[in-house]
């Protein structure tokens, strides 16, 4: 272990940082879009299936390489397949997963310095203005906002120093440090915000709409979607747990830290899709079916609330928070890589790498200009039609984090033996009665699930 290898102050500070990571514009954009898309209920449910059953088992499996290696993914790899098949080789797996960190946050901090952007359109009281009419919104922000190439590139650069300042200053002086104060105000905003839409009119038809299940309408593109949805959610399949599992010491309990961030994470999807479906069924605006109602119909329903310019102002910030904490996790495991095996100072790999990325960035925010880019926005989308920033995406989602996964579920199960295993999860739990359980997910359940997304995107099968 080098000098600039830090360590959480505890369990608390590893928790929010985790499930920081873990909510992100995926919890507040993409869950409740896809949810409206599948037809809620059944949807929800299969959900939360696939965190328990795929997710939970390997958010375990990655936070459990981290803690005994102590390593960030390449290396971590390195050190856990020395005499096993293969060897050297699942070293890839952890370039894979810098890789995908490289390119998911290029685009992805793009989008979240949209919300930027919107918390000041709602505090200098523009939002306003332009959200009186759902077509004006959305003219404005199809082709004015994202074809304007000069804000485009702002925002972006604006929120990866944000991203780069806090990964500047360590795991505990930085990244700990936000998540400590962002988390508890992102909680303390959303719970308001329920409480908020509980007294709206269309707040009862949004239980329904997200707890009666009806079967009929579930389709098997949903069911993959939710597991590829769940992935992403999680932060799975690209070293990012394991990177903030390597954080941590002996003491804590891996199966109980990964089961509080998965609910966590899974409750914060839900609120928001209260929120947002409270506040939409109270009005009569037709919601468009496409990725951008965030940006587009939120604030034109907001508007018509009492305080809307806060509202409006409050709930792009929440946004925005969650989405740096999410940000932050990405950067970090490709700083990570450079301080761990390159041997750089903290100060320099981050610099350097988030330089490189802001850079790469600058390509996916150039690419946005027109309406027509609206399609490829989809986070972890299953085409890849316009430009750069569409292909980053289909990439990232598709391929890296899927890869990733398999082979993360197969290396913890079948190349660690069940005893390294067993160590690893009760050191700090205690004993483990579901080890088994655990064990036949990862072996099994896990692996066929990923694949099944791998092999529907190799057959070019839409499954949305
Ligand atoms: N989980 C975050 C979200 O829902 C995004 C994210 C952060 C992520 N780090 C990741 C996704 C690592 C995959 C891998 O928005």
């Amino acid at each position: 272990m080098t000098e600039s290898r830090g360590q959480w102050s505890g369990k608390l500070g590893f928790i929010l940082a985790a499930t920081g990571s873990a909510i992100g514009l995926g919890n507040l954009w993409k869950f409740p879009y896809i949810t409206h898309e599948n037809n809620g209920g059944a949807f929800v449910l299969v959900y939360i299936a696939c965190i328990v059953l795929v997710g939970g088992p390997i958010m375990m499996a990655e936070i459990l390489i981290g803690r005994k290696t102590q390593l960030s993914p390449v290396g971590a790899f390195r050190v856990m397949s020395l005499g096993k098949p293969g060897g050297k080789l699942w070293q890839g797996v952890g370039f894979l997963g810098v890789l995908a960190g490289f390119t998911i946050l290029s685009y992805y901090s793009v989008v979240a310095g949209w919300t930027i952007h919107y918390t000041w359109l709602a505090l200098s009281g523009q939002l306003a203005e332009l959200a009186t009419n759902p077509e004006v919104l959305g003219t404005y922000f199809g082709s004015e906002f994202l074809a304007d190439g000069t804000q485009q590139v702002s925002y972006h650069v604006l929120f990866m120093c944000l991203t780069i300042g806090a990964v500047f200053f360590g795991v505990k002086g930085g990244i700990e440090r936000v998540a400590k104060v962002l988390m508890p105000i992102l909680f303390a905003i959303l719970i308001g915000l329920v409480i908020y839409s509980s007294q709206t009119s269309g707040f009862g038809e949004a239980l329904r709409f997200l707890f009666q299940p009806d079967f009929s309408t579930l389709t098997k593109g949903a069911v993959l979607e939710a597991l590829g949805h769940a992935f992403f959610t999680l932060s799975l399949g690209m070293g990012a747990m394991l990177t903030y599992g390597s954080y941590i010491g002996r003491d804590i309990s891996v199966p109980r830290a990964a089961m509080q961030i998965s609910l966590l994470d899974t409750l914060i999807a839900l609120m928001a899709c209260v929120i947002m479906f409270s506040i939409i069924n109270t009005s009569d605006i037709e919601v468009a079916k496409s990725a951008t109602i965030l940006f587009t119909t939120i604030p034109t329903v907001l508007i018509k609330l009492p305080g809307a310019d806060i509202l409006n102002a409050v709930f792009y910030l929440l946004i925005g928070f969650a989405a740096l904490t999410s940000t932050i996790s990405l950067l970090e495991v490709v700083s990570s890589y450079a301080i761990d095996e390159l041997g750089w100072s903290r100060r320099r790999a981050t610099l350097t790498m988030g330089s490189v990325i802001t850079v790469f960035g600058v390509l996916n925010a150039l690419s946005l200009g027109g309406n027509d880019a609206l399609t490829s926005i989809n986070l972890i989308g299953r085409e890849s039609t316009a430009g750069v920033f569409g292909t980053m995406d289909y990439l990232a989602s598709n391929w890296f984090l899927p890869v990733g996964g398999f082979l993360i579920a197969i290396f913890t199960g079948w190349l660690l033996s069940p005893k390294l295993t067993r160590t690893e999860l009760e050191d700090g739990h205690g004993l483990m009665k579901s080890f088994t359980g655990w064990l036949f997910l990862i072996r099994f359940l896990a692996p066929l699930a990923v694949g099944a997304i791998i092999v529907s995107v190799i057959l070019g099968k839409e499954y949305q």
